[in-house]
């Protein structure tokens, strides 16, 4: 058996295509993420805790679809989500339909450690928030309108009255960055964690539920093999139920790298019609990195024991 590399972690901030104009705002809020999350491994803090502050810093940078910043919907409201997962207890928390609060991922955390429940969406999600004095923020920013504006342009010409969004995405991938945010990690005491946050799929209707907050699809965590997150169209992630299939993979032996590029491999094979959105990030238990996209870019980075310093790219094993 290999030694194990530890402590790791993996902080991406979405797949798609990373427009100049926000792609070194996006280098520098992965790197910030991943230097805070690393800082607690090191000090011999928790995975779980590190993925929860790496995820809480990209929800408040404004240059992702997460938190501040989100994605707006047909309506022109957002509606964020997240979900968290604990490797060693198998325990997850996740939140949905959320208005303005501040740091979802917090959120998801209470949902796991204060409830009986894992998922907890809208107006119940929003009480519990309340219940826990959590902040709130109002996160549409000015960019996101500005792109909100673009996007509902070219819907219209197609003469759509619902966001039919695969003809979309699929003729102006300029147009959609998908920039939902994860991390994965490993920590000293081998126990592995992921999160995940994101305003969802822009245009999407009102009550849509994506992969993010649907363990097993958009975050998954299992001390035994590692842990997963996922980017991009979220019916895609969810219909493979994506973030396990890794983890499933890196059951098998696979290891962190392997299984990111398995399941990329599958999105190709099984649903070739999915406009190259996908993107996945992963450590396995003996402190492998795994990153993998259809998509043009991933915004991502890690650190390790040899690195120290994030090691950051806008892509990854690309497979077309
Ligand atoms: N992966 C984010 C979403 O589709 O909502």
């Amino acid at each position: 058996m290999s030694e194990v590399r530890k402590p790791v972690i993996v902080v991406h901030g979405g797949a798609g295509f990373w427009n100049p104009e926000r792609s070194q705002q996006g280098m520098e809020g992965v790197e910030n993420a991943a230097k805070t999350g690393f800082g607690i491994l090191k000090r011999g803090g928790s995975a779980l805790d590190s993925v929860i502050e790496a995820v809480a810093i990209m929800e408040d940078e404004g240059a992702f679809n997460a938190g501040y910043g989100s994605s707006l919907n047909i309506a022109k409201r957002v509606e964020m989500e997240a979900s968290i997962m604990d490797g060693k207890t198998l325990q997850a928390g996740a939140v949905g339909l959320l208005k303005d609060i501040k740091n979802p991922v917090r959120l998801a955390r209470i949902v796991m450690e204060k409830t009986d429940h894992v998922f907890v969406v809208g107006e119940g999600a929003e009480k519990l928030a309340e219940m826990f004095n959590l902040k709130r923020r109002e996160p549409t920013t000015d960019l996101r309108l500005k792109y909100y504006e673009r996007q509902r342009k070219v819907l219209l010409e197609g003469k759509s009255k619902l966001p039919k969004l695969a003809g979309i995405i699929r003729n102006h991938p300029d147009l959609f960055g998908f920039e939902t945010v994860g991390a994965v990690a490993l920590d000293k005491e081998e126990n592995v964690a992921a999160a995940t946050s994101t305003g969802g799929l822009s245009l999407k209707l009102p009550g849509r539920i994506g992969d993010s907050p649907l363990i097993g699809c958009g975050t998954y965590a299992d001390n035994q093999v590692g842990s997963c997150s996922a980017t991009g169209v979220g019916e895609i992630a969810v219909r493979l139920v994506l973030a396990k299939t890794v983890c499933n993979s890196m059951g098998n032996r696979k290891s962190a790298q392997e299984a990111v590029e398995f399941a990329i491999d599958l999105v190709n094979r099984r649903i070739p019609d999915a406009y190259n959105s996908m993107g996945l990030i992963a450590v396995d238990v003996y402190g492998g990195v795994g990153a993998a996209h259809n998509s043009r870019n991933l915004c991502w980075t890690y650190i390790t024991p040899e690195t120290q310093e994030p090691v950051t790219s806008l892509t990854a094993k690309i497979l077309k």
